[in-house]
């Protein structure tokens, strides 16, 4: 039985994320967002484990195409997007096509770049195969890819018509894919539900052998918590930003390490503890709480140091999309639940809290 929950926006544009345990595969899944036609992005890895899924519930769309991509980072670039357009022109996909995101973050924002470009914009909908995917980039429309000089240079906003959240999906998820997704629960915790935090805890070892039921607690909190926020703020005009905690650093750490050696998720988890580092030199947050979420984040087997330059990283912060009028934007941590934009906090506090990080 599926659950759901609601991103609220205006203008008929609200979706449904549906939830649940073993929801892929039922026939009438797709039915309400996938018309005539459908053009299916993955990759090999998904394809391979899980595709017959994913077509059994597309059974009532005519004509089902699948583009599979590379496997990773990679391979979001302007090319396997050029390559996603070139499938939806040959196989004569019109206006009315729906582009089906199936696999992680990767697929998630190359595909609905795709979908948000083809012809000015098609429908969109993304059914997350990892942890990350399932609490954070299929849910609030950020779509793009990557540039040589950059991560996700390149992008639109496209909001899905709808997220089918199937924890079942992460039983074939590898460990370290697995905890790089705890990272980005636990930030939920961090930014705004001191209950949630707790509750992550004293569940975290049950999160960890993949228990479906805290599973779906842990994804539905998540999910609940980002839609309210991209709700009340779409565009990352204003509030949106605090789902970007320890990402300001966590993005550095990527660029400084090439991409290739750190997941995005376990940059993410030493960016937050370089966040709670800055929020306490801050005088924002306490010892306790930086302590909190570092045990946390080791308990979740993830990464809370990392060997880096803070020269390099301040460097490849002032490339982060992030940086207004030369002071670096960062959300710092006024207590668990609760967190700050702020972009008052001085170069050498912020290299402190990186090198605290190393
Ligand atoms: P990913 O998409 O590369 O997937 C990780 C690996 O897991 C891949 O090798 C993939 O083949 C494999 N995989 C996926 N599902 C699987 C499954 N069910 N079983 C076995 N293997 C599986 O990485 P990711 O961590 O999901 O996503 C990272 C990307 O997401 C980054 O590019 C990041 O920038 C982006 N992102 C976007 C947003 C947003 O709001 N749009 C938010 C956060 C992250
Ligand atoms: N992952 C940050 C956001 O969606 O805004």
């Amino acid at each position: 039985m599926s659950q759901q929950v609601e991103v609220a926006l205006p203008d008929g544009r609200a979706y449904p994320i549906l939830l649940g345990d073993g929801l892929l595969g039922s026939p009438a899944l797709l039915e309400p967002f996938a018309g005539t036609q459908a053009l299916v992005v993955t990759n090999t890895a998904v394809a391979r484990l899980h595709l017959g899924k994913l077509r059994a519930s597309l059974s009532s769309t005519e004509q089902v195409d699948v583009v599979e991509i590379g496997d990773g980072e990679p391979f979001k670039t302007l090319d396997t997007y050029a390559a996603i357009l070139d499938e939806l022109i040959a196989k004569r996909h019109n206006r009315t096509t729906t582009v089906v995101a199936f696999g992680g973050g990767v697929v998630g924002d190359v595909a609905g770049f795709a979908a948000a470009t083809y012809q000015r914009g098609v429908g969109l909908v993304q059914i997350p195969t990892t942890l990350l995917a399932l609490v954070d980039s299929s849910v609030g429309g950020k779509t793009a890819v990557n540039h040589a000089s950059g991560k996700n240079l390149i992008g639109a906003f496209h909001q899905p018509r709808a997220v089918i959240a199937d924890v079942a999906l992460l039983a074939t998820l590898p460990e370290r894919e697995f905890r790089a997704g705890l990272a980005e629960v636990i930030k939920y915790g961090v930014i705004a539900d001191a209950a949630f935090l707790a509750w992550l805890e004293s569940h975290i070892e049950v999160l960890l052998e993949r228990k479906p039921l805290p599973l779906v607690h842990a994804v539905r909190r998540s999910c609940e918590i980002k839609a309210e926020v991209v709700a009340d703020d779409e565009r990352e005009q204003g509030r949106r930003a605090i789902l970007n905690f320890g990402h300001t650093f966590g993005h550095a750490i990527e660029a400084v390490t090439g991409y290739d050696q750190v997941l995005h998720g376990e940059a993410v988890a030493v960016g937050m503890i370089m966040a709670m580092d800055l929020s306490q030199r801050l005088g924002r947050s306490t010892t306790d709480a930086a302590d909190r979420v570092r045990r946390l984040v080791e308990r979740a087997g993830l990464p809370t140091a990392m060997t880096v330059d803070p020269a390099a990283m301040l460097d490849a912060m002032g490339m982060d999309k992030k940086v207004v009028d030369g002071r670096i934007r960062l959300v710092v941590c006024d207590g668990i639940g609760q967190v700050t934009v702020t972009s008052d906090a001085p170069p050498e506090t912020i290299r402190a809290a990186i090198a605290g990080g190393r």
